[in-house]
């Protein structure tokens, strides 16, 4: 048994030069809401997942991000629902949400 059965990779990247970045999206303050709501799910720790604040993962485009491991399932996200959506499904069901994933897995 893996130490954890998903480990998230949450973008948080700041760019100061005007590129595109995922703290664009206040991305911080929306992993830090994930991280709290997989704790009041009892998905977090070890056995269960690990959400993990990542530095660019260059899907900047594209983003904001989150890859999800080891399925290699790379999110993008809008909202809070969207990430409840996350959790519930894949990482509570373990069914990815196809209309938050990136094309090109
Ligand atoms: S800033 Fe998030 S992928 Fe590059």
């Amino acid at each position: 048994m893996p130490y954890y059965k998903h480990h998230l990779f949450f973008c948080t990247n700041t760019r100061d030069d005007g590129e595109a970045c995922c703290q664009d999206y206040d991305s911080l303050e929306a992993r830090n809401y994930m991280k709290r709501r997989a704790k009041d799910l009892d998905l977090y720790g070890k056995g269960k997942s690990r959400i993990n604040t990542a530095g660019c993962m260059n899907r900047c485009s594209e983003g904001p991000v989150i890859a999800v491991y080891p399925d290699a399932v790379w999110y993008t996200w809008v909202d809070h629902e969207d990430l409840d959506e996350i959790l519930e499904s894949h990482l509570k069901k373990g069914k990815p949400v196809k209309r938050l994933m990136l094309q090109e897995q």
